[in-house]
Protein backbone atom coordinates (compact mmCIF):
# COMPACT_ATOMS: atom_id res chain seq x y z
CA UNK A 1 0.00 0.00 0.00
CA UNK A 2 3.20 2.28 0.91
CA UNK A 3 4.95 1.28 -2.10
CA UNK A 4 1.71 2.16 -4.25
CA UNK A 5 1.14 5.47 -2.73
CA UNK A 6 4.79 6.42 -3.41
CA UNK A 7 4.92 5.05 -6.58
CA UNK A 8 2.01 7.28 -7.67
CA UNK A 9 4.08 10.58 -6.41
CA UNK A 10 5.85 12.49 -8.78
CA UNK A 11 9.38 12.06 -9.03
CA UNK A 12 10.87 14.99 -6.80
CA UNK A 13 8.14 14.52 -3.66
CA UNK A 14 8.92 10.68 -4.14
CA UNK A 15 13.08 11.77 -3.19
CA UNK A 16 11.91 13.51 -0.85
CA UNK A 17 9.40 10.95 1.53
CA UNK A 18 12.27 8.52 0.89
CA UNK A 19 15.42 10.75 1.84
CA UNK A 20 13.20 11.21 5.26
CA UNK A 21 12.65 7.98 5.89
CA UNK A 22 16.27 6.78 4.78
CA UNK A 23 17.52 10.50 7.70
CA UNK A 24 15.28 9.28 10.13
CA UNK A 25 16.76 5.38 10.15
CA UNK A 26 20.22 6.89 10.09
CA UNK A 27 19.05 9.46 13.25
CA UNK A 28 17.93 6.24 14.71
CA UNK A 29 21.11 4.15 14.37
CA UNK A 30 23.23 6.88 15.35
CA UNK A 31 24.60 5.51 19.37
CA UNK A 32 25.93 8.68 20.48
CA UNK A 33 23.27 11.33 21.20
CA UNK A 34 25.76 14.19 21.12
CA UNK A 35 26.51 13.06 17.70
CA UNK A 36 23.02 12.58 16.59
CA UNK A 37 22.27 15.89 17.75
CA UNK A 38 25.45 17.48 15.65
CA UNK A 39 24.24 15.88 12.27
CA UNK A 40 20.39 16.33 12.80
CA UNK A 41 20.16 19.92 11.27
CA UNK A 42 22.21 19.10 8.43
CA UNK A 43 20.29 16.07 7.77
CA UNK A 44 17.11 18.25 7.51
CA UNK A 45 18.77 20.26 5.28
CA UNK A 46 20.03 17.47 3.04
CA UNK A 47 17.77 14.86 3.41
CA UNK A 48 14.57 16.45 3.95
CA UNK A 49 14.48 20.07 2.46
CA UNK A 50 17.16 18.78 -0.01
CA UNK A 51 18.78 22.53 -0.13
CA UNK A 52 21.66 20.69 -2.46
CA UNK A 53 19.23 20.48 -5.26
CA UNK A 54 16.95 23.39 -4.74
CA UNK A 55 18.67 26.39 -5.62
CA UNK A 56 21.70 27.86 -7.51
CA UNK A 57 23.81 28.31 -4.16
CA UNK A 58 23.49 27.46 -0.79
CA UNK A 59 24.46 30.06 2.17
CA UNK A 60 26.31 27.95 5.46
CA UNK A 61 27.03 29.56 8.23
CA UNK A 62 29.93 29.29 10.29
CA UNK A 63 31.29 30.75 13.69
CA UNK A 64 34.79 29.46 13.76
CA UNK A 65 37.29 31.38 15.81
CA UNK A 66 40.21 33.00 13.68
CA UNK A 67 43.56 32.38 15.74
CA UNK A 68 45.76 35.40 14.84
CA UNK A 69 49.39 34.80 14.96
CA UNK A 70 51.73 37.16 16.58
CA UNK A 71 54.82 35.67 17.18
CA UNK A 72 55.77 34.53 13.65
CA UNK A 73 58.15 32.07 15.20
CA UNK A 74 58.28 28.98 13.09
CA UNK A 75 56.44 25.79 15.10
CA UNK A 76 56.04 23.13 13.31
CA UNK A 77 58.68 21.49 10.94
CA UNK A 78 57.19 18.58 9.18
CA UNK A 79 54.33 20.91 8.89
CA UNK A 80 56.67 23.30 7.48
CA UNK A 81 58.43 21.00 4.98
CA UNK A 82 55.04 19.97 3.71
CA UNK A 83 54.76 23.62 3.30
CA UNK A 84 57.95 23.60 0.61
CA UNK A 85 56.93 20.47 -0.68
CA UNK A 86 53.64 22.09 -2.07
CA UNK A 87 55.29 25.32 -2.77
CA UNK A 88 57.84 23.23 -5.24
CA UNK A 89 55.33 20.98 -6.54
CA UNK A 90 52.56 23.85 -7.79
CA UNK A 91 50.97 23.00 -11.29
CA UNK A 92 48.75 24.65 -13.66
CA UNK A 93 45.79 22.77 -14.57
CA UNK A 94 45.69 24.92 -17.84
CA UNK A 95 49.31 24.41 -18.92
CA UNK A 96 50.45 21.13 -17.43
CA UNK A 97 47.08 18.77 -18.81
CA UNK A 98 46.38 18.50 -22.49
CA UNK A 99 43.09 19.60 -22.84
CA UNK A 100 43.08 19.14 -26.99
CA UNK A 101 43.04 16.01 -26.15
CA UNK A 102 39.59 14.37 -27.63
CA UNK A 103 37.63 12.68 -24.98
CA UNK A 104 34.38 10.68 -26.05
CA UNK A 105 32.75 9.38 -23.21
CA UNK A 106 30.56 7.03 -24.84
CA UNK A 107 33.87 4.91 -26.80
CA UNK A 108 34.24 1.85 -25.55
CA UNK A 109 37.99 1.85 -25.75
CA UNK A 110 38.64 4.33 -23.20
CA UNK A 111 35.69 4.42 -20.61
CA UNK A 112 35.77 7.21 -18.54
CA UNK A 113 35.75 5.03 -14.78
CA UNK A 114 35.58 2.00 -16.58
CA UNK A 115 32.51 -0.51 -15.54
CA UNK A 116 32.50 0.72 -12.08
CA UNK A 117 29.02 -0.85 -10.81
CA UNK A 118 28.95 -4.04 -13.96
CA UNK A 119 26.87 -3.53 -16.45
CA UNK A 120 26.14 -7.51 -16.01
CA UNK A 121 25.13 -7.18 -12.61
CA UNK A 122 22.61 -4.49 -12.85
CA UNK A 123 20.78 -6.75 -15.44
CA UNK A 124 21.00 -9.32 -13.97
CA UNK A 125 19.70 -7.90 -10.39
CA UNK A 126 17.28 -5.59 -12.15
CA UNK A 127 16.25 -7.95 -14.15
CA UNK A 128 16.00 -6.15 -17.45
CA UNK A 129 18.05 -6.00 -20.70
CA UNK A 130 19.72 -2.83 -21.83
CA UNK A 131 20.71 -2.56 -25.20
CA UNK A 132 24.82 -1.94 -26.30
CA UNK A 133 23.97 1.38 -26.73
CA UNK A 134 22.26 2.07 -23.53
CA UNK A 135 24.76 0.13 -21.82
CA UNK A 136 27.40 2.79 -23.09
CA UNK A 137 25.37 5.73 -22.32
CA UNK A 138 24.88 4.27 -18.81
CA UNK A 139 28.31 4.00 -18.31
CA UNK A 140 28.86 7.43 -19.33
CA UNK A 141 26.93 8.63 -16.87
CA UNK A 142 28.36 6.59 -13.89
CA UNK A 143 31.55 8.11 -14.68
CA UNK A 144 30.09 11.66 -14.92
CA UNK A 145 27.79 11.04 -11.69
CA UNK A 146 31.67 10.34 -9.62
CA UNK A 147 33.50 12.70 -11.31
CA UNK A 148 30.44 15.74 -10.36
CA UNK A 149 30.97 14.08 -6.64
CA UNK A 150 34.36 14.77 -6.88
CA UNK A 151 34.31 17.96 -8.23
CA UNK A 152 31.56 19.09 -4.94
CA UNK A 153 33.39 17.34 -2.32
CA UNK A 154 36.66 19.69 -4.03
CA UNK A 155 34.18 22.64 -3.57
CA UNK A 156 34.13 21.93 0.19
CA UNK A 157 37.53 20.87 0.81
CA UNK A 158 38.06 24.17 -0.91
CA UNK A 159 36.37 26.06 1.74
CA UNK A 160 37.01 23.93 4.75
CA UNK A 161 40.95 24.10 4.44
CA UNK A 162 40.44 27.87 4.19
CA UNK A 163 38.26 27.72 7.29
CA UNK A 164 40.97 25.33 8.92
CA UNK A 165 43.97 27.89 7.97
CA UNK A 166 42.18 31.03 10.20
CA UNK A 167 41.71 29.11 12.91
CA UNK A 168 44.44 26.26 13.37
CA UNK A 169 47.18 27.48 16.12
CA UNK A 170 50.38 26.74 13.93
CA UNK A 171 51.79 29.46 11.70
CA UNK A 172 53.67 26.25 9.55
CA UNK A 173 49.82 24.82 9.50
CA UNK A 174 48.59 27.90 8.73
CA UNK A 175 50.94 28.41 5.84
CA UNK A 176 50.78 25.12 4.44
CA UNK A 177 46.81 25.86 4.64
CA UNK A 178 47.86 28.42 2.24
CA UNK A 179 49.34 26.03 -0.38
CA UNK A 180 46.09 24.03 0.46
CA UNK A 181 43.55 26.51 -0.74
CA UNK A 182 45.61 26.97 -4.01
CA UNK A 183 45.46 23.07 -4.27
CA UNK A 184 41.73 22.67 -4.18
CA UNK A 185 41.14 25.65 -6.45
CA UNK A 186 42.83 24.05 -9.08
CA UNK A 187 40.80 20.52 -8.22
CA UNK A 188 37.66 22.33 -8.53
CA UNK A 189 38.75 23.94 -12.35
CA UNK A 190 40.31 20.96 -13.31
CA UNK A 191 37.08 18.47 -12.67
CA UNK A 192 34.93 21.10 -13.86
CA UNK A 193 36.69 21.95 -17.06
CA UNK A 194 36.24 17.91 -17.28
CA UNK A 195 32.76 17.67 -16.56
CA UNK A 196 32.01 20.59 -18.20
CA UNK A 197 33.97 20.79 -22.05
CA UNK A 198 34.65 16.77 -22.06
CA UNK A 199 31.60 15.10 -20.86
CA UNK A 200 29.53 18.03 -21.12
CA UNK A 201 27.37 16.83 -17.86
CA UNK A 202 27.19 17.94 -14.76
CA UNK A 203 25.21 16.13 -11.47
CA UNK A 204 24.00 17.75 -8.99
CA UNK A 205 25.31 17.25 -5.48
CA UNK A 206 24.49 13.90 -3.82
CA UNK A 207 22.44 14.41 -0.50
CA UNK A 208 24.37 12.57 1.48
CA UNK A 209 27.74 13.91 0.66
CA UNK A 210 25.56 17.49 0.79
CA UNK A 211 24.55 16.21 4.65
CA UNK A 212 28.63 15.63 5.35
CA UNK A 213 30.00 19.23 3.79
CA UNK A 214 26.88 21.02 5.11
CA UNK A 215 28.23 19.26 8.81
CA UNK A 216 31.23 20.02 8.22
CA UNK A 217 30.97 23.83 6.98
CA UNK A 218 28.82 24.67 10.00
CA UNK A 219 30.46 23.42 12.89
CA UNK A 220 32.34 25.85 14.91
CA UNK A 221 35.09 23.24 15.88
CA UNK A 222 38.21 22.77 13.61
CA UNK A 223 39.30 19.64 14.80
CA UNK A 224 36.01 18.70 13.35
CA UNK A 225 36.48 20.55 9.98
CA UNK A 226 39.70 19.03 9.88
CA UNK A 227 38.67 15.14 11.08
CA UNK A 228 35.68 15.61 8.28
CA UNK A 229 37.48 16.65 5.56
CA UNK A 230 40.78 15.90 5.83
CA UNK A 231 40.75 12.75 6.96
CA UNK A 232 37.39 11.11 6.17
CA UNK A 233 36.28 12.93 2.83
CA UNK A 234 39.91 13.32 1.87
CA UNK A 235 40.88 9.93 3.04
CA UNK A 236 38.21 8.46 1.27
CA UNK A 237 38.73 10.39 -1.96
CA UNK A 238 42.20 9.67 -1.85
CA UNK A 239 41.43 6.13 -2.22
CA UNK A 240 38.36 6.96 -4.83
CA UNK A 241 40.90 8.86 -7.22
CA UNK A 242 43.50 5.88 -7.26
CA UNK A 243 40.72 3.48 -7.91
CA UNK A 244 39.43 5.56 -11.37
CA UNK A 245 43.39 6.53 -12.01
CA UNK A 246 43.31 2.52 -12.37
CA UNK A 247 40.08 1.83 -14.26
CA UNK A 248 40.10 4.67 -16.46
CA UNK A 249 41.15 3.83 -20.18
CA UNK A 250 41.04 7.69 -20.82
CA UNK A 251 44.47 9.78 -21.04
CA UNK A 252 43.24 13.38 -20.21
CA UNK A 253 41.49 12.56 -17.10
CA UNK A 254 44.35 10.07 -15.85
CA UNK A 255 46.98 12.84 -16.26
CA UNK A 256 44.61 15.29 -14.33
CA UNK A 257 44.26 12.57 -11.60
CA UNK A 258 48.14 11.81 -11.73
CA UNK A 259 48.50 15.56 -10.56
CA UNK A 260 45.63 15.57 -8.08
CA UNK A 261 46.55 12.47 -6.49
CA UNK A 262 49.84 13.75 -4.95
CA UNK A 263 48.18 16.81 -4.09
CA UNK A 264 45.71 15.14 -1.88
CA UNK A 265 48.55 12.60 -0.63
CA UNK A 266 50.29 15.97 1.36
CA UNK A 267 46.47 17.16 2.52
CA UNK A 268 45.56 14.32 3.97
CA UNK A 269 49.56 14.22 5.54
CA UNK A 270 48.94 17.33 6.84
CA UNK A 271 45.41 16.17 8.45
CA UNK A 272 47.04 13.74 10.47
CA UNK A 273 50.19 15.70 11.37
CA UNK A 274 47.67 18.35 13.17
CA UNK A 275 45.22 15.67 14.41
CA UNK A 276 47.61 13.38 16.29
CA UNK A 277 48.90 15.74 18.34
CA UNK A 278 45.78 17.65 19.25
CA UNK A 279 43.61 14.38 19.55
CA UNK A 280 46.16 13.33 21.89
CA UNK A 281 47.53 16.38 24.06
CA UNK A 282 44.76 18.50 23.74
CA UNK A 283 40.95 17.07 24.46
CA UNK A 284 39.66 15.95 26.90
CA UNK A 285 38.43 12.39 27.22
CA UNK A 286 35.01 13.23 26.68
CA UNK A 287 35.87 15.15 23.60
CA UNK A 288 38.39 12.43 22.29
CA UNK A 289 34.64 9.49 22.65
CA UNK A 290 32.70 12.42 20.83
CA UNK A 291 35.11 12.73 18.27
CA UNK A 292 35.57 9.08 18.08
CA UNK A 293 31.74 8.59 17.79
CA UNK A 294 31.37 11.26 15.15
CA UNK A 295 33.94 9.71 12.88
CA UNK A 296 32.45 6.11 12.74
CA UNK A 297 29.04 7.41 12.00
CA UNK A 298 31.10 9.30 9.54
CA UNK A 299 32.37 6.44 8.00
CA UNK A 300 29.31 4.72 8.12
CA UNK A 301 27.48 7.33 6.48
CA UNK A 302 30.19 7.27 3.61
CA UNK A 303 30.54 3.32 3.50
CA UNK A 304 26.64 3.00 2.76
CA UNK A 305 25.11 5.74 1.29
CA UNK A 306 27.04 6.70 -1.72
CA UNK A 307 24.19 4.88 -4.02
CA UNK A 308 24.53 6.94 -7.36
CA UNK A 309 20.45 7.80 -6.59
CA UNK A 310 20.50 10.74 -9.04
CA UNK A 311 21.35 8.10 -11.85
CA UNK A 312 18.82 5.64 -10.96
CA UNK A 313 16.04 9.17 -10.80
CA UNK A 314 17.30 9.80 -14.18
CA UNK A 315 17.49 6.18 -15.88
CA UNK A 316 15.31 4.02 -13.51
CA UNK A 317 13.12 6.12 -11.34
CA UNK A 318 9.41 5.60 -12.72
CA UNK A 319 9.69 1.56 -13.25
CA UNK A 320 12.29 0.23 -10.17
CA UNK A 321 11.66 0.83 -6.49
CA UNK A 322 14.82 2.44 -4.89
CA UNK A 323 15.37 0.09 -2.54
CA UNK A 324 16.27 -2.63 -5.16
CA UNK A 325 18.39 -0.01 -6.48
CA UNK A 326 19.92 -0.08 -3.26
CA UNK A 327 20.66 -3.21 -3.14
CA UNK A 328 22.09 -3.48 -6.49
CA UNK A 329 25.09 -0.75 -5.82
CA UNK A 330 25.71 -2.21 -2.61
CA UNK A 331 26.06 -5.64 -3.59
CA UNK A 332 28.19 -4.83 -7.05
CA UNK A 333 31.37 -6.46 -6.97
CA UNK A 334 33.44 -3.23 -8.30
CA UNK A 335 31.61 -0.94 -6.05
CA UNK A 336 32.63 -3.36 -3.50
CA UNK A 337 36.29 -3.60 -4.46
CA UNK A 338 35.74 0.50 -4.72
CA UNK A 339 34.83 0.91 -0.74
CA UNK A 340 37.38 -1.87 -0.08
CA UNK A 341 40.28 1.06 -1.57
CA UNK A 342 38.77 3.84 0.06
CA UNK A 343 38.67 2.05 3.10
CA UNK A 344 42.50 0.63 3.14
CA UNK A 345 43.07 4.39 2.58
CA UNK A 346 41.04 5.72 5.72
CA UNK A 347 41.51 2.95 8.49
CA UNK A 348 45.26 3.08 9.00
CA UNK A 349 45.22 7.48 9.50
CA UNK A 350 41.75 7.22 11.78
CA UNK A 351 44.13 4.51 14.05
CA UNK A 352 47.38 6.48 13.93
CA UNK A 353 45.42 9.63 15.46
CA UNK A 354 44.07 7.98 18.35
CA UNK A 355 40.77 7.11 16.96
CA UNK A 356 40.34 3.79 17.26
CA UNK A 357 39.68 3.15 21.03
CA UNK A 358 39.15 -0.10 21.64
CA UNK A 359 35.48 0.52 22.45
CA UNK A 360 34.92 1.72 19.03
CA UNK A 361 36.90 -0.96 17.31
CA UNK A 362 34.02 -3.47 18.38
CA UNK A 363 31.74 -1.26 15.78
CA UNK A 364 34.16 -1.00 13.03
CA UNK A 365 34.60 -4.86 13.57
CA UNK A 366 30.78 -5.20 13.62
CA UNK A 367 30.72 -3.13 10.11
CA UNK A 368 33.53 -5.16 8.67
CA UNK A 369 35.79 -1.81 8.42
CA UNK A 370 38.92 -2.90 10.95
CA UNK A 371 40.05 -5.68 8.15
CA UNK A 372 41.42 -2.54 6.37
CA UNK A 373 43.07 -0.87 9.58
CA UNK A 374 46.60 -2.44 9.49
CA UNK A 375 47.93 -0.69 5.86
CA UNK A 376 50.25 1.98 5.70
CA UNK A 377 49.31 5.52 6.73
CA UNK A 378 49.65 9.14 5.38
CA UNK A 379 52.63 9.99 7.05
CA UNK A 380 53.93 6.61 5.52
CA UNK A 381 52.76 7.30 2.34
CA UNK A 382 53.60 9.59 -0.67
CA UNK A 383 51.89 10.56 -3.73
CA UNK A 384 54.26 8.62 -6.40
CA UNK A 385 53.58 5.58 -3.51
CA UNK A 386 50.14 5.60 -3.97
CA UNK A 387 50.37 5.91 -8.10
CA UNK A 388 52.90 2.83 -7.68
CA UNK A 389 50.41 1.01 -5.47
CA UNK A 390 47.41 1.71 -7.81
CA UNK A 391 49.59 0.39 -11.43
CA UNK A 392 50.26 -2.78 -9.14
CA UNK A 393 46.26 -3.01 -8.16
CA UNK A 394 45.73 -2.16 -11.69
CA UNK A 395 48.11 -5.30 -13.33
CA UNK A 396 46.57 -7.24 -10.91
CA UNK A 397 43.28 -6.43 -11.55
CA UNK A 398 43.75 -7.01 -15.68
CA UNK A 399 45.49 -10.20 -14.54
CA UNK A 400 42.48 -11.46 -12.97
CA UNK A 401 40.19 -10.69 -15.58
CA UNK A 402 42.10 -12.06 -18.60
FE1 LIG B 1 41.36 18.29 -3.73
FE1 LIG C 1 42.41 17.88 -0.82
Amino acid sequence: MFDRMLRNMPQGARARVENTIDGIGLMMSVRNPQVALDIAPSALRGLVLRQGKMQKHVDMYSAHPVHFDLSYQGDHPEMYDLYRRAVANQWDADQQVDWSIDVDPLNPERPVVGDLVGMDHIQQSLNMRLTPTEQARLKADIGAWVLSQFLHGEQGALYASAQVTESVRWLDGKLYGATQVMDEGRHVETFFRYLDTKLNKLYPVNDNLFVIIDDLMTDSRWDIKFLGMQIMVEGLALGAFSTIYSETREPLLKEALRYIIQDEARHVHYGVLALREHIQSELSAAERREREDWAFEVALLMRNRFLMHEVYEEWFGDRIRRRDWDRMIQTAPGMQQFRKIMFSRLMPNLDYIGLLSDRTKIHYEKAGLMQFASGKNATQLTGEDLLAQNDTISREAARIAS
